[in-house]
């Protein structure tokens, strides 16, 4: 117990929480060394936000949620940059609209990165003036988070983005290509059934509040596949004809298809020979995991398969049992890659459940309670982190979501079936 203690006390040294939020805001900035002023400003979907309002936007974060709370006479840096750059939170304020974020030319990109700069001195003179508060703790610690998502969202909404252009540009042409691998053989594990419970169980230092709180779930008897699926596997229904075979589908993922006349992965082209990331277009890697399909996609596949989607509570008690260890950002690959296992990293698992509360969940007290909470309809759970998600920002119990129509996050599946 006590080294445990230690090492968590040495964790909330204020120099270690400081060196830590350098760290994540360094790498924020490194993520988008390889872009030019141009590329920052676009936004090509409104679901995808420019480079520079995603600098901007987890700046603003830190500055309403922990610099002003700690200090009432705190002066905000801009008083504009709280309108452009609130995204969603209600209870502080009314916010720029979403869908015209790639209108600001203005604040500019060198502003934004002045606002940055700003914004770090501040955060370093209160975390070494208020040394320990645990307050002070959690809220850097979440904004931390936070910026780390959005790291995330930087890279899959440039991908967008960049894939819009028909010069087809790579976003990091410096980016690890690892050597083609093979995917394992398919097998089947059988997962634990009974009673279970899920959520967080309070060994990790951070979860979100939807995570909250641990409680018992009952599974049935079923297994889960050793791996995502491939795109060899992924052809191999699309040249069966899956996209034109209405029996297929679920309602809704049919008139998604049809409407918006899908018949591949989003990245894919039309030869089905090659596809776009985030080091350019490359040939299709036959034994790397399928990604950017919609839930629509994913259930399809799976019904095709004679399987179907993991119910969350089924993944995450298989996921309990593993390390957390894959092909993470840290990789510096930023592309699912071929491989076993792959519970964590590599492309969000698509679940069969939908995204709700957990029985008993309370949504964090005051503003930040808008973080998750309201979100709790009409989307799925996605579960394990992806290739751009950081490895040290991901547990077993860590719930992601999306619409079921969404593809541009790197969003992937693996196949489940009942016990016969
Ligand atoms: C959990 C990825 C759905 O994109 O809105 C960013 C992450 N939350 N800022 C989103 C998030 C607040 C969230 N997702
Ligand atoms: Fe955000």
């Amino acid at each position: 117990m006590l080294p445990d203690r230690e090492a968590a006390s040495r964790r909330h040294t204020p120099e270690a929480l400081l060196a830590r939020y350098q760290r994540v805001r360094r790498t924020t900035e490194r993520l988008c060394s390889t872009l030019v002023p141009e590329d920052f400003v676009v936004q090509s979907m409104p679901d995808v936000s420019p480079t520079k309002w995603h600098l901007a936007h987890v700046s603003w974060f830190f500055e309403r949620f922990v610099l002003e709370h700690f200090d009432s006479q705190y002066r905000r840096y801009n008083e504009s940059f709280h309108y452009l750059f609130n995204s969603y939170y209600f209870s502080v304020g009314q916010m720029y609209a979403r869908p015209k974020r790639g209108l600001l030319s203005r604040p500019t990109v060198a502003e934004i990165r002045q606002y940055r700069q700003h914004v770090d001195e501040q955060m370093q003179e209160l975390i070494m003036r208020r040394a320990g508060d645990p307050e002070l703790v959690q809220r850097t610690t979440l904004g931390l988070h936070h910026e780390q998502q959005h790291q995330e969202l930087l890279l899959t909404d440039i991908k967008h983005v960049f894939s819009c252009n028909p010069l087809l540009p790579a976003v990091n042409s410096g980016l690890t290509i690892p050597p083609e691998a093979s995917a394992a053989d398919l097998t089947w594990q059988d997962g634990a059934a009974g009673i279970q419970e899920i959520g967080t169980n309070g060994d990790d230092a951070f979860c979100f509040d939807n995570e909250t709180p641990r409680h018992r779930v009952l599974l049935q008897e079923h297994s889960l596949a050793n791996r995502l699926v491939t795109n060899a596997e992924y052809r191999d229904f699309i040249r069966d004809g899956a996209y034109s075979n209405p029996a297929l589908w679920l309602s809704d993922g049919w008139s998604v298809i049809s409407q918006r006349n899908w018949q591949r992965p989003l990245y894919w082209s039309e030869d089905l020979e090659h596809e776009f990331t985030l080091a350019g277009q490359r040939t299709l890697e036959l034994h790397a995991p399928v990604t950017h399909i919609s839930y629509y996609e994913a259930d399809a596949y799976a019904r095709w398969a004679g399987a179907r989607l993991p119910l969350e509570a089924e993944w995450e008690t298989a996921a309990a049992q593993r390390e957390i260890d894959g092909n993470f950002l840290d990789n510096n690959v930023w592309h699912p890659v071929a491989g076993n296992g792959q519970f964590f990293g590599d492309v969000w698992e698509w679940t069969a459940s939908p995204y709700t509360a957990y029985p008993g969940f309370k949504p964090l007290a005051g503003s930040l309670g808008e973080y998750n909470g309201k979100f709790m309809c009409n989307q799925m759970t996605v579960r394990g982190g992806s290739c751009v998600t950081s490895r040290e920002h991901m547990r077993a119990s860590y719930r992601s979501f999306f619409y079921p129509d969404a593809r541009w996050q790197f969003l992937g599946l693996r196949l489940a079936k009942n016990a016969v």
